[in-house]
């Protein structure tokens, strides 16, 4: 059940403690062939987009103000947004929600925006981690997927950031087309030379339409099928454990101490408010999204409101279910007693997390249950049976 709830977040008073804040920034140079995001090609917008982000910041801060735990500036292609632009973002954050000396501040980057003079830009404004859109180390896939750089761009654009000392984390994909076992083996072994301190690996999906998708129903062929990319993850998987990365969730691995601080938020369901575009928020028991088309978000914040298409709050049962999933998704699991109460609100959940336990895609351990690489892989199936 999904009940309305008042007063929105953003209201909430100062001084009770650190948030995340997600920022949406949403233009890119082109789109590729996978991408679902929420983002236009018509740069021409960018100043106005940005005026209105401002705005909304501005609108936020002055109801919010609380310090940043985490900031991050996702996309799109953040990179690609021009200093003076990206220096009035920070002024208007910097008027409401003061950065603590430990803050995460992440930008997402395409290889091909890196350069030294961007990167010492992004450092003065206080950015100190970038996560790297590298997808694979393997020219003929990234010109399949429409990327805009070469595998050697996206070597060098890590080794700058790595030099000019950002933690650095990279994106890969699995499941694509014409990945042969050997460009998986470079784009892995090329990962494990440059060693970032936190590595993305994606199952490449196809829920959404995108041009993969279509050619996809063309030439199956070129695909890998779900079994072989199944095999891609975990062995992509073994390979960075084996280099001392820990699989502390679904998709993400770490170094000692490189755990993404921000997306922890929403797997432990601490507030991370938004702004931009078609972003997404949530404290509590709340979530929230913007408009996802432009026009729509342009002019709320024009007319002085926080841009809203929805706002609603979470029933007590919805976050149990919340919390024991977005718990499997990680690598510590959840306490057993709420996989109990899960199991005695949802018979089709008892049912699969029993099938889960019996095939050891899940275990028991001490008073938690945590899933296994390979139940992350089936996880959907058992989620499904949650709601
Ligand atoms: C917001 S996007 C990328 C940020 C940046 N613009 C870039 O392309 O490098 C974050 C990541 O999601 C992953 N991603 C995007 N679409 C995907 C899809 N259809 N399936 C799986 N992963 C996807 C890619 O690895 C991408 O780097
Ligand atoms: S650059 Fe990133 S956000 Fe933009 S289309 Fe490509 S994957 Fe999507």
């Amino acid at each position: 059940m999904v009940r309305p709830l008042s007063p929105d977040p953003c209201s909430l008073k100062p001084g009770r403690g650190a948030v995340g804040l997600y920022i949406h920034l949403p233009f890119c140079a082109s789109r590729c062939a996978y991408c679902t995001f929420v983002t236009s090609t018509e740069l021409g917008l960018l100043p106005r987009t940005i005026s209105a982000l401002c705005r909304e910041l501005d609108l936020m801060g002055s109801r919010s103000g609380r310090p940043l735990a985490t900031l991050y500036l996702g996309g799109g292609t953040p990179s690609l947004v021009p200093g003076g632009l990206l220096r009035q973002v920070f002024q208007a954050l910097d008027r409401h929600f003061p950065r603590l000396p430990a803050t995460e501040v992440t930008l997402e980057a395409n290889p091909d925006d890196v350069t030294p003079e961007r990167a010492s830009a992004w450092a003065d404004l206080g950015i100190n981690r970038v996560s790297v859109g590298v997808q694979a180390f393997c020219d003929p896939v990234l010109a399949m997927l429409n990327r805009r750089h070469t595998a050697v761009q996206a070597r060098e654009a890590v080794e700058l950031l790595q030099r000019a000392r950002f933690a650095v984390s990279v994106d890969l994909m699995l499941g694509l087309p014409g990945m042969s076992g050997g460009d998986l083996k470079a784009t892995v072994s090329e990962v494990l030379r440059l060693r970032p301190g936190h590595v993305s690996v994606y199952l490449l999906e196809m829920d959404k339409p995108h041009a993969l998708g279509r050619m996809a129903a063309r030439r199956p062929d070129l695909f890998p099928d779900a079994d072989a990319a199944a095999q891609q993850y975990l062995a992509v998987g073994r390979a960075l454990v084996g280099a001392g990365y820990r699989h502390y969730e679904v998709s993400n691995y770490a170094l000692p101490g490189e755990l993404a601080r921000h997306n922890l938020r929403y797997w432990r369901r601490r507030p991370v408010l938004s702004a931009g575009l078609a972003a997404h928020g949530q404290s509590g028991r709340r979530r929230w999204a913007a408009p996802d088309e432009l026009p729509a978000y342009l002019e709320a914040v024009e007319r002085g409101r926080l841009p809203r298409s929805w706002s609603s709050g979470l029933g007590e049962q919805e976050v149990l279910r919340e919390r024991v999933m977005l718990g499997l998704r990680l690598s510590r699991g959840v306490r057993e007693e709420l996989v109990q109460a899960c199991m005695a609100e949802a018979p089709a959940f008892r049912e699969k997390m029993e099938d889960f336990l019996a095939l050891r895609l899940a275990r028991r351990s001490g008073d938690r249950v945590r899933l296994t690489p390979r139940g992350w892989l089936v996880s959907n199936e058992l989620f499904a049976a949650l709601w």
